[in-house]
């Protein structure tokens, strides 16, 4: 295997070593090391530290120069919908005139759009729409993403997002239960339906299970029915809730110990403290509540109360159509009350965490040579750059995949 040695990097900086997922206080401990290197060897970090630190290297190598830029582990977008065709700029103008989300997709639009469009597509335009908006998070420094189903409602059109999303190297998860299609006759004939003819397909591919949970689409007992058949399957479970109301979402999830409860721009004090007593991790989508003019989730309260947050973009057609982490950064420091320490924690090793990946999010021996050089010497400019060009390099296991811009 050839080692990669990336030199004189003004910084190396990664969360703290520990129990994955960090909390409190340990969400914004970050180690810097200043004038350093990350030396690589195949898909696996060998060590990192400062350049005085190098000892002398045997072996062929190839090398990076780092000057002028910081290295961060390679970001984790554990919550993103990429497995759509179409788009819905129609509905995004018809917002800015003063439509809701609730109404476009209670008058058949929103999801249901996407899902006549996705339906159309066929297996071929999916894995090349999914494949492009990998490429598009890549750029923006994401090395692992997730990516939910959901806009096919159908069995064959959600076993082939599933499938392009795998193909496109990202982590699936079955969205089955993201909305009720026009030919199912309600929520609980639909749920029945999905469990019986979807689920043994879905569950041959995805990790994960995730449903909607919110007024018109799935409620706490349709969302139980669904999630404990996906368990028995040997899916995670995930839950989008608290997106638009409150509506039991999540003492559904702490009860039925899902790994993540997903939005929460609704949440209020009783639900902070279910989360923070729980291991349930709340995943903040900061993207969807700026796109939609929803309040922001409270992070802040979330965090101080020990509660596991983890940060992603939501990607998707409707509500946050924006594949970039570095933005969410920004987000979280202006808009959600984070520290950049915090926040590059939430997008690293929690959000690897939901994933139930523990080989990456950080910088440390052993683990998945996933790194991203930022065009900066202070690695702080992730999210003081606001949908900036600060994305330098990016290498996933160990692979050069993005060089300069
Ligand atoms: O997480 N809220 C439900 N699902 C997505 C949006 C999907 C869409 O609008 O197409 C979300 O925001
Ligand atoms: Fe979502």
């Amino acid at each position: 295997m050839t080692q990669l040695l990336i030199r004189d990097l003004a910084q190396v900086v990664t969360p703290i070593t520990g129990q994955a997922p960090l909390r409190g206080r340990d969400l914004g401990r970050v180690e810097v090391v200043e004038n350093a290197y990350v030396l690589l060897d195949g898909d696996r970090i060998v060590s990192v530290g400062p350049m005085t630190a190098l000892g002398a290297l045997t072996g062929s190598r190839e090398e990076l120069d780092g000057r002028g830029l910081s290295a961060i582990p390679g970001l984790v977008d554990c919550h993103t919908h990429p497995a759509f065709a179409g788009d819905r700029v129609h509905e995004f103008a018809l917002r800015a005139g003063g439509a809701t989300y609730d109404e476009l997709l209670a008058a058949g639009g929103g999801i249901l759009s996407t899902t006549r469009a996705t339906r159309a597509a066929g297996q071929m335009a999916l894995d090349a729409f999914v494949a492009r908006h990998r490429d598009a998070m890549i750029a923006h420094g994401t090395t692992t993403f997730e990516g939910k189903s959901g806009y096919g409602l159908d069995r064959e059109t959600e076993v082939a997002q599933l499938t392009a999303i795998r193909d496109a190297g990202g982590i699936p998860t079955w969205l089955g239960a993201h909305a009720v299609p026009p030919e199912q006759p309600g929520a609980d004939a639909y749920v029945d339906w999905a469990i019986r003819e979807v689920l043994p397909e879905a569950a041959a591919i995805a990790v994960a299970a995730d449903v909607f949970v919110e007024r018109g689409t799935f409620d706490t007992a349709q969302a139980r029915r669904y999630l404990e058949a996906c368990r028995q399957r040997g899916l995670a479970l995930r839950l989008h809730g608290d997106q638009l109301s409150e509506m039991g979402a999540v003492p559904l999830a702490v009860e039925l110990r899902a790994r993540s409860i997903d939005h929460l721009e609704s949440t209020g004090a009783d639900g902070v403290a279910m989360l923070a007593a729980s291991g349930v991790v709340a995943v903040l989508l900061p993207i969807a509540a700026l796109y939609l003019g929803r309040p922001m989730p409270p992070a802040r309260a979330l965090v101080d109360a020990g509660a596991a947050i983890a940060l992603a973009t939501d990607f998707n057609p409707g509500s946050a159509y924006c594949e970039s982490l570095p933005v969410v950064c920004t987000l979280a420091c202006t808009q959600l009350g984070l520290t950049p320490e915090e926040a590059l924690a939430a997008c690293t090793v929690n959000a690897a965490h939901v994933l139930g990946l523990d080989d990456r999010g950080r910088l440390a021996p052993g683990l998945r040579a996933d790194v991203v050089l930022l065009d900066a010497t202070d690695w702080r400019h992730l999210a003081y750059h606001l949908a900036g060009d600060v994305v330098h390099t990016v290498i996933q296991g160990g692979q050069v995949v993005r060089g300069p811009a």
